[in-house]
């Protein structure tokens, strides 16, 4: 038995949502722990592919239970549309495969608003995803928050409300110049997305707890990624969740020792979307070849992706900052057609070589990437299904990474789908 945890390794949309629904076969309970439908996880199976951005990408193996735990916040329309989509394709037909942890925050309309708002007028933009999130974890952070308990009796609902939309009003009005929001309509549109949600509130800690005790194993989703991690990341350009490993004990519950594998995901480059220090950015032709190549644009926002040479120093820091007991190599298809390849090894800061990643953004934004370069394969490994199929120099790319991460790669992607995979070792065996 073992509990295994998904993490972003670099800056988010690392290919999370593909390994997770892979690694959902081993186990009976998929967790989201933090963030919210800021996330965006692609799916393909078949030809179909499926975007989910709050519902736990187990979510396509019948009889695999799904819970979002109380560290999510959860925007109610953006998840019952997510619901209609799924049912409509034939999956969730059972309301028992979901469950919602009642503690976790609701994304209110004030919250989009203002994250919206700050963007426009900030002199400092984040390229946030504008659905509210930071908002959101503010006032859970300052104890003013409507959890999903709130939302579903109609006169604490109320109460929260008038108590809390009045200073946002303010806010809107007299600091962003913005329209109000209407109290009664909010309480009516909210309270009917909770009549429909109910049915699916539970506990998550005690939920979990049961199947640990019954010898389940639970896969724990992580959005975002580790450089976008509120304590950890590249501040002030990060999200506003713990997206590290302690997230996922204080978004479910669930106590550390429970957790045995952490498998961090990394592309075979690198991608960022909104602003912030990365390092290895390409703005040339190979940035605008690997976009193209790699299909870089944001499955929430459809904004094109920032694109870059893997960056070993970045991926490092997710090693130690998350324990990682092993790495997924995505996207290595990506890479086809080039003649060379680089890593990055190193910064070059002042007059220094940094071989570990600066706390400080501003530090890491003065960093010049130190490249070793490498032989590409120049051929279609999109169809590999084992180690065995792959060209010499890709393996050699792999044993490389491995090497200059200090972390064994256990599953290699080759292509979007489901079966373009190759799993090396099994993190659930650990
Ligand atoms: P997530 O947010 O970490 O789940 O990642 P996203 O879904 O936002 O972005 C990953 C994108 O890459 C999606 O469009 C996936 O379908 C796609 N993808 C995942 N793995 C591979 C792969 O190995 N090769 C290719 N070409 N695409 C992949
Ligand atoms: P998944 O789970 C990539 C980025 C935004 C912005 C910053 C803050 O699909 O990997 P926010 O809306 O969270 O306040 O935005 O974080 N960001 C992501 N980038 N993948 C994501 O999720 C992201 N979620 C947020 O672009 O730079
Ligand atoms: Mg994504």
């Amino acid at each position: 038995m073992a509990n295994v945890v998904i993490i972003g390794a670099q800056w988010g949309d690392e290919g999370k949502g593909k390994v997770v629904d892979i690694y959902t076969e081993h186990a009976q309970q998929v967790v989201r722990y933090q963030g919210g439908n800021n996330a965006g996880h692609t799916l393909v199976v078949g030809d179909q592919k499926t975007i989910l951005h709050l519902i736990p990408s187990g979510i396509l193996h019948p009889g695999k239970r799904c819970i979002i735990g109380n560290g999510v916040v959860l925007d109610p329309k953006i998840f019952l549309g997510e619901i209609d989509n799924l049912q409509k394709k034939g999956y969730l037909q059972d309301d028992s495969q979901l469950v919602l942890d009642g503690n976790l925050h609701v994304i209110m309309p004030w919250h989009r608003e203002i994250d919206l708002a700050r963007e426009q007028q900030s002199d400092r933009k984040i390229g946030t995803t504008g659905r509210g999130i930071g908002p959101a974890y503010e006032d859970k952070i300052g104890r003013r928050g409507i959890r999903l308990y709130d939302l579903v009796k109609p006169e604490r609902f109320r109460r929260k409300l008038s108590q809390v939309l009045p200073e946002k009003n303010f806010l809107l009005e007299k600091f962003f110049g913005k329209p109000t929001l209407d109290e009664q309509a909010i309480f009516d549109e909210y309270s009917a997305y909770a009549q429909r949600i109910e049915k699916y509130l539970g506990c998550a800690s005690t939920l979990l707890s049961k199947a640990i005790e019954g010898g389940e194993n639970i896969l724990f989703e992580g959005a975002q990624g580790t450089l976008l991690d509120i304590d950890h990341g590249t501040y002030p350009y990060v999200t506003s969740s713990s997206t590290c490993i302690g997230g996922v004990c204080t978004g479910t519950g669930v106590a550390p020792r429970h957790l045995d594998g952490v498998v961090g995901i990394a592309k075979a480059y690198c991608t960022r979307v909104g602003e912030g220090p990365f390092p290895t950015e390409l703005h040339d032709e190979m940035g605008e070849a690997l976009r193209q190549a790699g299909q870089e644009f944001g499955s929430t926002t459809g904004r094109p992706r920032r694109c870059g040479w893997f960056d070993a120093v970045a991926v490092r820091e997710a090693v130690r900052l998350n324990g990682l007991t092993g790495l997924a190599i995505t996207k290595l298809d990506v890479l086809n057609d080039l003649e060379s390849i680089k890593i990055c090894t190193g910064y070059a800061y002042q007059e220094n070589l940094l071989e570990e990643f600066p706390r400080d953004a501003e530090i890491l934004q003065a960093c010049q990437p130190v490249y070793e370069e490498l032989e590409g394969w120049q051929s279609d490994i999109s169809k590999a299904g084992s180690m065995a199929d792959l060209p010499q120099a890709a393996k050699d790319y792999l044993a490389k990474l491995e090497k200059v991460t200090g972390c064994p790669v256990v599953l290699v992607s080759v292509g979007p789908r489901r079966d373009q995979t190759i799993q090396i070792s099994n993190p659930f065996l650990s």
